[in-house]
């Protein structure tokens, strides 16, 4: 059962309200309006942060909380969702997205191998973003090029049949690009 006290009740519910609608700007603002007038505003959560992490990049707790805010759902309903589902990124990302495909036909081929390399190498999980904010890296289901197995993207760049020996290199030409 939901015991938090209803926003709106608040003796500060202006200024809530109007940081809210900085935090997240007019156009999220809107699709949290609309959502309110229906039936069950929190069963289009996932919806709206979807919307959110297209805006922004990612989920910043200020946008959690702006979102619970407005939308009348208890931060920690907002926070879990976000946290739950993998394809909500919590942190920015890096300059360079690595995507590694952990679908089938890349995994038989050794893409598991490949993923924990570059976890190795990058001294960080899937999901996450190295401290010089240089790469992100997240895995991913078929990207639909199954005949280049292994297969990754970065920044879209499709690199095919990736081998852990590979990587090393592959991740320095990057870093020079970053440098560049
Ligand atoms: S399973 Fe990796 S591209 Fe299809």
């Amino acid at each position: 059962m939901n015991t938090e006290p209803s926003v709106q009740s608040m003796d500060n519910w202006p200024e809530v309200e109007a940081t809210a609608r900085q935090v997240l700007g007019q156009k999220i603002c809107q699709h949290i309006e609309q959502a309110r007038q229906l039936k069950r505003p929190e069963s289009h959560l996932i919806a709206i942060l979807h919307k959110v992490q297209a805006e922004f990049g990612y989920l910043a707790p200020a946008h959690l909380d702006a979102v619970a805010q407005l939308l009348q759902v208890p931060v920690a309903t907002v926070s879990g969702v976000a946290s739950f589902y993998h394809y909500f990124r919590l942190h920015p990302r890096g300059k360079f997205m690595i995507n590694i495909c952990l679908g089938t036909a890349c995994y038989v081929k050794g893409a598991d191998r490949v993923a924990q390399k570059l976890m190795d190498e990058l001294g960080i999980q899937l999901g996450e973003t190295t401290k010089d904010g240089l790469f992100s890296l997240e895995g991913c289901r078929c990207l639909g090029m199954c005949g280049l197995a292994p297969v990754l993207t970065v920044d879209g760049d499709v690199r095919a049949e990736v081998t852990p020996d590979r990587v090393a290199s592959l991740l320095e030409e990057y870093v020079r690009k970053g440098k560049a």
